[in-house]
């Protein structure tokens, strides 16, 4: 394992019943407060993709903010959001994707990316999956190839690795 990896992991904040009873949230705003952490995450992630020829980082709203733009810039892509329903002024596509309780959605602008585009989809975290599956979804629809999907963090225990079925995906942490 990359020696850079320990020091990000032990600048995550790990905080008991948030949003609710049972759940171990993972906390990246403490990470942010740690440049050198911060700066190794995104190094990781540029060395990595940085001679893959992607020409869109596509980040999922709202923490996907956070780490796609600066991966982005490094390595000379694009960035697209994808956001959450009804902030985006233009016309969009969307993917809905289910919650525990009920559906949500996310959105794209339309020509953001153009068929034949490489991506790299960017999100903290992966849970279940559900969404990182969205945004593969909605970006293989107007013809882009999702290279792989990177988070900071993987939840291993809710096999979203699983529902991704082929869709390679890379993060620097894999907790239980
Ligand atoms: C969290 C997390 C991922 C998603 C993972 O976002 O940042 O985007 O859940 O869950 P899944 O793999 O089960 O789909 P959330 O929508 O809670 O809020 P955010 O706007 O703070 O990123
Ligand atoms: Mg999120």
């Amino acid at each position: 394992e990359d020696p850079r990896i320990a020091g990000i992991s032990s600048s995550i904040r790990v905080i008991p019943d948030f949003p609710k009873p049972g759940i171990m949230f993972q906390d990246i705003t403490t990470l942010l407060l740690d440049p050198k952490a911060f700066k190794d995450t995104i190094d990781l992630f540029v060395e990595r993709y940085k001679d893959k020829k992607i020409s869109v980082v596509a980040g999922i709203e709202a923490r996907g903010f956070i780490f796609g733009p600066p991966i982005a810039l490094a390595i000379g892509a694009k960035f697209v959001p994808m956001r959450k329903p009804g902030k985006l002024p233009g016309k969009v596509i969307s993917e809905e994707y289910s919650l525990e309780y009920g559906t949500d959605k996310i959105e794209m602008h339309v020509g953001a990316v153009q068929d034949g585009e490489r991506a790299l989809v960017v999100d903290d975290l992966i849970a279940t999956g559900g969404t990182l599956c969205a945004a593969i979804r909605l970006l293989e629809r107007v013809g882009v190839t999702v290279v792989e999907c990177a988070c900071v963090i993987e939840l291993e225990e809710l096999k979203g690795r699983v529902k991704l079925g082929d869709k390679p995906l890379f993060v620097l942490i894999s907790s239980t």
